[in-house]
């Protein structure tokens, strides 16, 4: 039985990845970068970020640390319902923020872009609220054909198609708390496709 996912205590949790994609380093660079990009973009205007949770979380802490403009911040917790490593497309709302956004410019704060399918409703249920102005700003595009087409404003990085972890990323609720972000090996969720009494036991997926 392999106990890396299920007995996190005992094991190292680096010793999961295959190939760190982003550095720390390179992920606060980026970071900086766009913290100036949006401060200029949104100097006299107000602002609010909307963090979507669980993911997003580490990403928008050091986003709004690299914008020098008073803003206020929100979160959102949209799920989809599927296995761990493919986003469904069946999406809810778990938390809705807590106030209207009519008067708002909403940036909306990601971990990562795949299909689209989980912006683009949110998107759609965030534009019926008659935002100010409606953006995105997401750290990761995994640049993968689209299911959904969505515009993205601000982009860290394009990566290849493949499974990361870390920066607020999970894999069954894990590897959030790496500080890079990382390629999963393989066989850490080969082996949950084999033993399915494994994987991810709630219905509904974080993203
Ligand atoms: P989309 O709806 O297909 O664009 O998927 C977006 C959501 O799927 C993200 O918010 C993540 O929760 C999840 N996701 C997609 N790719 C990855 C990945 O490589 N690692 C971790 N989560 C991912
Ligand atoms: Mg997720």
């Amino acid at each position: 039985m392999k106990n890396s996912t299920y007995y996190s205590q005992e094991v190292d949790i680096h010793q999961d990845i295959e190939e760190i994609l982003l550095t720390t380093e390179e992920i606060q660079t980026k970071v900086i970068e766009l913290g100036k990009q949006i401060t200029a973009d949104y100097t006299g205007k107000n602002l609010l970020l909307l963090g979507t949770l669980k993911g997003a979380v580490p990403f928008i802490g050091d986003l709004a640390r690299a914008i020098n403009l008073p803003l206020e911040i929100d979160y959102m917790a949209i799920s989809s319902y599927g296995n761990s490593t493919q986003s469904s497309g069946v999406v809810r709302i778990l938390k809705d923020l807590e106030g209207p956004v009519q008067h708002k410019n909403l940036l909306i704060v990601e971990d990562i872009i795949d299909s689209g399918q989980t912006l683009h409703y949110l998107m759609d249920v965030l534009r019926q609220r008659k935002p100010l102005s409606l953006r995105v700003c997401t750290l990761l595009d995994k640049g993968r054909e689209r299911i959904k087409p969505v515009k993205l404003d601000y982009t860290g990085f394009e990566i290849p198609d493949q499974f990361v972890v870390g920066y607020g990323l999970d894999y069954a609720q894990r590897y959030r708390n790496l500080p890079y972000v990382g390629i999963l090996k393989s066989t850490v969720y080969e082996d949950d496709i084999l033993e399915p009494q494994k994987q991810h036991q709630s219905p509904a997926e974080d993203a």
